[in-house]
């Protein structure tokens, strides 16, 4: 195992019950790498069978992946070494699996349509979970019928969810996912702390219509608290009234005590508990956005697919547990390949928001470097989460897919039914949804280009053999890209629900491979910390002495210069 992490660490397998697994990976590796995955199907005509998958209706196909069926058996042997059933089981059990918190990780109790008890400290969960699903269900009815009204006795047409990270990019890519079901008020999200995101969002709307809600489990995050705060002096401001934040403001938090200290009624805020990690939260109170603009029966809906899925995951044989298979996959290509990347790849506008949404629930849940009982790891641990949608990456990253010197295993995505009516547009769209993932694993040899400049006479003005050779060259493909497919039948609220709980089961086997922490989130505090020691000196234009390094003071202070607050320009 050659290469080393970012510290310099050299790469070993994993010691322990994982290494003789680890180490019957590198040795496969070496023997299958030149085996050509177009060669496998050629070979085996029942390949796409045994390596598709249907899941909640949703089919996953894994077959263009670089896997041999024993390549699939040496990685559910390096799960099961690594205990990943022990460590799924301890999850849905309640068991407290984020050490570094001490707390359990239950957001699966948040959408347990079963009549099942979820335990948590011996407690169950289930009557306080649908207490608060009771409440959204009342409340987002009584918003969507404008039987809620604002403090001026209008009803409300703008909905404004303050919140970031977990307690926004679930909802905003949901909202914006299922934008064919929006009937209830318009539905918008500030997340950043920079005031042109609410100053934007602010300028066309009326106070007396707006309704705001402050996401946030803790309650205390900066760029919400900052962005909360111009939000109620904007209506106060507007409606003349410090009452008129009790119909206008809702909270969905953990922290009540710190609801009613920032002023909105505990009355008028939704619940949630330390057990539901922040980009875990979609399912909990911080799903309200979604209840409001699609209906509650909706939302009811994505946590139905979600649950088929948990039901799945909970109790499918490894080699046929489809987000297992998915998670082991990415530790293929990291660990044994050298990926850096993984690319998420939706043919579906409506899912434009999805890589971002992946981006912070794989790499907060498993850019770790220790592990769960705090050593340091010599392995690579979650990969860097890139995408966009298909077509338009077509257009732009895909040459580095297709022909560059990184392997970057994807993800495609694609609805077999659209949500319009521009059939046309969807055949298009499905049609470079198969060919891109065809293409980067059949590739293209030289002596394919070849043949293929000379049958199109492409190659006619080429009149030499030495420039048609370099066109030919750079006309090939190497080919065994791996993707792994993902078709919904549609994008409904419920296939929805399936998808991303597929996807938080696969993080969540990787971290347990990995035997990281996939539920705390400490590589974001250090930053926090800094920035709130800054804003004073920021404020001022002027470093304090000897507090920082030379770049940063100096930095400061040519910002304060440019901003006038000191002299010099
Ligand atoms: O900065 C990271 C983080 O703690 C995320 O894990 C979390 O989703 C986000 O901030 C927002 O936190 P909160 O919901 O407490 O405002």
């Amino acid at each position: 195992m050659a290469g080393s992490l970012a510290d310099g660490t050299p790469l070993a397998p994993p010691p322990g019950a994982r290494a003789g697994a680890w180490r019957a990976l590198e040795e496969h590796r070496r023997r299958i790498e030149r085996v050509r995955v177009a060669e496998l199907f050629a070979g085996d005509p029942g390949r796409f069978e045994r390596l598709s998958f249907e899941v909640a209706g949703l089919l996953v196909d894994l077959s263009k992946h670089r896997v041999t069926d024993e390549t699939l058996e040496l990685l559910t042997a390096l799960a099961r070494a690594a205990g990943v059933e022990a460590l799924r089981d301890a999850m849905f059990a309640g068991a407290p699996i984020n050490l570094s918190e001490g707390r359990a990780v239950m957001h699966v109790a948040l959408r347990n349509r079963s009549a099942r008890p979820m335990l948590v400290d011996g407690q169950d969960v289930m009557p306080q979970v649908r207490a608060v699903l009771e409440q959204m269900r009342r409340f987002s009815d009584a918003v969507r019928a404008g039987e809620w009204r604002g403090f001026t006795g209008e009803r409300v047409t703008d909905v404004i969810n303050i919140g970031i990270g977990g307690s926004h990019l679930g909802p905003q890519m949901a909202v914006r996912a299922l934008r064919p079901y929006a009937d209830g008020p318009r539905v918008r999200f500030v997340s950043n702390v920079d005031g042109a995101a609410i100053h934007d969002a602010l300028r066309d709307l009326d106070p007396a219509t707006t309704l705001f809600l402050i996401a946030s489990k803790t309650f205390t995050t900066l760029e919400t608290m900052t962005n909360a705060r111009t939000a109620r002096a904007w209506l106060v401001a507007a409606l003349g009234d410090e009452a008129a934040v009790a119909r206008h403001f809702v909270a969905l938090s953990t922290d009540l005590e710190a609801v009613s200290a920032f002023g909105i009624d505990p009355a008028n805020a939704f619940a949630f508990w330390d057990w539901v990690g922040g980009r875990y939260s979609l399912w909990s109170a911080i799903g309200l956005p979604v209840a409001l603009a699609v209906g509650f029966e909706r939302f009811e809906d994505l946590l139905e697919g979600a649950h088929a899925v948990d039901e799945h995951f909970r109790s499918a044989p490894l080699a046929r547990n489809v987000p297992v298979l998915m998670g082991l996959l990415n530790v293929w290509y990291g660990n044994f390949f050298g990926a850096e990347t993984w690319a998420v790849l939706p043919y579906d506008e409506s899912l434009a928001l999805l890589p971002a949404y992946l981006q912070q629930a794989s790499m907060e849940s498993n850019g770790k470097r220790v592990t769960r009982e705090g050593e340091p790891v010599t392995w690579h641990t979650g990969p860097i989460v890139w995408g966009q949608p298909g077509t338009d990456g077509q257009h732009a990253f895909f040459q580095l897919l297709h022909q560059g010197t990184r392997l970057v295993p994807a993800d495609f995505l694609v609805a077999a039914r659209p949500q319009h009516p521009l059939t046309e547009h969807h055949d298009i769209l499905v049609a470079n949804f198969l060919a891109q993932t065809e293409a980067l694993m059949t590739g293209r040899t030289p002596a394919e280009a070849r043949a293929r400049l000379a049958a199109t006479g492409a190659g006619g003005a080429t009149a030499d053999a030495e420039r048609l050779e370099r066109l030919a060259a750079a006309k090939s493909f190497p080919g065994d890209r791996p993707t792994t497919s993902i078709v919904l039948p549609q994008l409904t609220p419920r296939a929805l629900g399936s998808l991303l709980a597929l996807y938080e089961h696969a993080i969540f086997t990787q971290g347990a491979v990995w035997d990281v922490n996939s539920f705390d989130q400490m590589g974001v505090e250090l930053g926090k910390e800094l920035a709130a020691a800054l804003v004073d000196e920021v404020r001022r234009g002027v470093p304090d002495e000897g507090a920082h390094d030379a770049s940063t003071s100096g930095l400061l202070a040519a910002i304060g210069r440019m901003r006038g607050l000191t002299g010099g320009s």
